[in-house]
Parts: structure tokens; sequence; C-alpha cells
């Protein structure tokens, strides 16, 4: 099999000989004719009798004829002999997640995984860009957010202040060339957990935001955003406006994942809300203030995605995207949701988080997992829009360490979201891309991709596991305690006045 990751539907290679022509600038030549019966970013090539001819029905898959034209170049040295290709995606969200805000990327490194994405036919860059670890996104109404928020002390591994953020022009050119390549741009704006960044720059968005410092470990916080208050469900409002501009695609993501109640149950102006709304759980107020903001979002003309989460179910406006990461829903649910309307986007961690290691999240197991819950019926397909791979970057405190983390996962993931599934031998031909990474100025080693085994696999299963205990509990338990206690205090007090 050709090594071309992914595989075309239709590939044919015939007997006679075909070389590439190229014109001065070094493009190859080929004849173009626009055929309206192809599918949605598909292309058809013919290379026959020293004649090369190209068919799409539109620019994306003109574009993703030229991106396989360029592999077969450089795989075969521009002599590949007569073929026959005839090409189009199953999905139309084909996405990879950066999360820029644990630790910040430049936008050298954010352009280069653009091409990375673009070789692999990837359409969706999905910008994680605000947690509690960091503000990344230039807020003119509010400069402490990238003043205050986009910097931390310290981390584990990087014992010194650091961080950074993109201007509002920093992001318009990312924005910008992803469009040249065919690729649309989704920001996310965490909320109303992952928040601490935010509550660091302007306390008051806090329950109790005294402080709240940006984080220096990771886990699921308990300072969250006060959605009691007025002013925050603004905030978030005007944050979103400033990036319309900027942000020109149809999705907008809210995060909305790991939401701790417990400053809610005490804060007099989030009880006061769950009142005044006649809610019986905080999942409701959850939901709640997301299906606000999504409405906001659909009054602009965009749409939102939400991190899926099991308590929210039932409460959250169907018309939100859900992005299945798992989230505490067995497949089981999500399927029943699936069926009931819900469109949705497939992460789920395990084997779709590009951080986790390769013994967990390995070419195997990604190849092994069915794309489509089972129990979704043949009518709901449609509600699956695709796939998307995230990479946390928690553990990746930089470029060197995100290629590691993407070769040569990235490509089966492609396959994946363009194909559905993966064709046979994916991993090998994942791996024959690594010449195309390198040209693109990705770091491939020797041994990428290296998936443990036996004694080996079990101790790094047991340090994954530990590690997750560790970031959920421990870590923040020590960390928030004494502001815990603060705020209990302060809040009793009102409660009581
Ligand atoms: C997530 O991994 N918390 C979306
Ligand atoms: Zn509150």
């Amino acid at each position: 099999m050709f090594p071309l990751v992914p595989a075309p539907i239709k590939f044919e290679r015939k007997e006679g000989f075909f070389k590439f022509l190229k014109d001065d600038s070094g493009a190859i030549k080929y004849d173009y004719v626009r055929d309206d019966s192809l599918p949605p970013e598909g292309y058809e090539l013919r290379a026959r009798d020293s004649k090369l001819v190209m068919r799409s029905c539109d620019e994306a898959g003109r574009f993703y004829g030229e991106v396989t034209l360029g592999v077969m170049d450089a795989l075969t040295g521009g002599t590949p002999g007569e073929f026959y290709i005839s090409d189009a995606p199953a999905f139309g969200y084909r996405g990879y997640m950066l999360d820029v805000a644990r630790y910040f990327f430049d936008v050298d490194t954010v352009l280069r995984h653009i091409d990375y994405m673009a070789l692999l036919k990837l359409n969706v860059l999905h910008l994680h860009l605000t947690d509690d670890q960091g503000w990344r996104v230039e807020i003119k109404k509010y400069p402490r957010l990238t003043a205050v928020g986009a910097f931390r002390s310290r981390t584990h591994v990087r014992l010194y202040r650091h961080g950074g953020y993109y201007t509002r022009e920093q992001l318009k050119q990312i924005v910008a060339y992803a469009h040249s390549k065919h690729i649309k741009v989704v920001p996310e704006i965490d909320f109303p957990g992952h928040f601490s960044a935010a509550i660091a720059a302007y306390p008051e968005l806090g329950c109790y935001g005294e402080g709240v410092k940006v984080a220096r470990n990771f886990g699921v916080k308990y300072d969250v955003a006060c959605v009691g208050k007025d002013t925050t469900l603004s905030f978030m409002k005007d944050v979103l406006e400033e990036l319309f501009d900027i942000f020109t695609d149809e999705y907008y993501h809210l995060g909305g994942d790991e939401v701790m109640y417990e400053r809610w149950k005490l804060c007099p102006e989030c009880l006061e809300l769950k009142r005044r709304l006649g809610f019986n759980q905080w999942s409701e107020v959850q939901a709640w203030a997301l299906n606000e903001l999504s409405a906001f979002l659909n009054e602009h003309g965009k749409k939102a995605i939400i991190w899926n989460e099991s308590k929210i179910t039932g409460k959250a406006d169907k018309n939100l995207v859900w992005q299945y990461w798992q989230g505490g829903l067995d497949e089981k649910k999500l399927a029943e949701e699936i069926n009931s309307g819900r469109q949705v986007i497939m992460s789920p961690c395990e084997p779709y988080y590009l951080d986790l290691p390769y013994s967990i999240n390995g070419v195997r197991a990604m190849e092994k997992y069915k794309l489509i819950p089972e129990g979704t019926k043949v009518d709901a397909v449609d509600n699956i829009l695709g796939a998307e791979f995230p990479l946390w970057t928690e553990l990746v405190p930089n470029a060197r360490q995100a290629d590691k983390m993407l070769f040569p996962r990235l490509a089966v993931g492609a396959e994946i979201a363009w194909r559905g599934c993966c064709d046979e031998n994916v991993g090998d031909r994942a791996k024959s891309y690594a010449p195309l990474f390198i040209r693109l100025g990705a770091i491939v080693g020797e041994k990428a991709g290296a998936e443990k085994k036996g004694i080996a696999y079990v101790l790094d299963r047991i340090w994954w596991e530990r590690r997750q205990l560790y970031w959920g509990a421990i870590g923040n338990l020590i960390g928030n305690m004494k502001v815990r206690r603060a705020a209990k205090r302060k809040f009793r007090q009102q409660n009581q006045r």
C-alpha cells in the first residue's frame, strides 16, 4: 500500500511510467477541472499518458489534491508511476486541539502545527486559550487578564516566572494562516471552571477571589467563576465580543468542564441565583450559565461547543455541540444523546488525548476504538460531526515535547477523522511521514511513537493513574486549604446577616 495518510478511499497504481512536471516555482503541473458532482472537500487525480488531471467541486478539495501530490512527489522522488485516486472525507470536522494555556507556545510553533495539520488534511484547529494556569488572549477591555493572568511564578519543571499571550494581531495572523490552508479556528474560553487565571486578574469574577493565583499545579480547582453576579456573564460576553473580529469561523468553545460547586454552595449571590431560578441542583446552574452564553453566541451567528459532562446531561440546550471526552458519561448514554439530536465531536480521553503516554494511547489503541458509539442509530450518525485529537500540555512544556507527543499519533488521528476508521498498516504509514514532518521543522526522534510492553507498560499505567490522583486531589487540597477556610468564614458571616 502506498504510504499516504489518510489513506485515500480509492487508490489504483498502474503499470505505466509517469513523472511529475513542475513549473518555475517548483509546483507540480496539472490540468484542473471543476466538477460539481464530486463531494465537498473531495478530489480526484488521474495520472496517465503523461497527463495529470485533478478534479474537485471546491477549493478545499483542490487543496487536498495538491497535498496528496506533494506527498507522492516527496515519497517517490517525483516518479510515482501512473495512478488514479478518488478521495473524500467521511467527516467534515477533523480537529486538533492545542492547549496553549498550560504552557504557552509562540506564534511560530502554532503556525508549524498548522502545517502539520494541513499535511494530514485536518481542518479544525481548536485553541484552548484560557485555563487555571494562564490566560493567553489580549482583551482590550480587561488588560489585567494578560498583565496578571498570562504569567505564573513557576511549575514543577520550570522553576521561574514564565508565561505569555497572543496579541490581537498575532491571533489574526494565526487565523489567516490557518484559513489559507482550509483550516478553521475554534477559540476556547473555558467557563465557569478552569477560570483561576481570570480570577487572579479580577478577583471579583470569583465567589471569593482573594488569594487566587494563576495556578502552578494542575487538576480541578475549587475557585470557579461566580455565576451569581450579573457582572460575570457580562464579562464573558465582553470577552467573546472582542473575539468576534479575530475568530471569524462559526464555532466557539465555552469549555464547561470540571466545575466544582464548593464555592457556589457558600456564596450568597450564587445561592440567590439558584433560588431565583427555582433550581434544585447546582448542575442546573452550571447548564444555565452555559446556555446563556450559547444563546449570546447564537445571536452573533456563532455556535457553541462545550466539553460533555454527565452532570449536565438533559440540562444543556440541545443546540450546544458536545465534545465527548468522557466526562463521566458512558458510550451507551452518549449514543442516546446522539440519537436524541445532540451533535457531538468525538475526543474520548482514552484513546484520543495526545498527551497520554504512547503505552496507553498508542497507535493500536487508537486503531481499535470505534468512532461511532454502539447504539447510535443509522439516521443519527450525521450528528457525529467528526473527531478531534487534543494535546493538553500540563506535562508538555516546550515544542520539542509537543512534537514527541504528536508524531506519529496525529497522523493516525487524521486518518480516523478522514475515513472514520483506520486502514491497514496505519502506524507504519504514519511513521513513513517522518521526513515530511522534519521538513516542516518537527523534531522527530528515532524512537518516535514507541509503545512500552510488559512491566514497562504496567509502570507507565501506574504512573499515569497516580499522576491523575495527584492532580485531581492532593495538590489542590493543599493549595486551596487556606483560601477555602477564609472563604467559608466570609460567606458564613454574609449569609448570617
Ligand atoms: C477535559 O479533559 N477536562 C476536557
Ligand atoms: Zn458566587
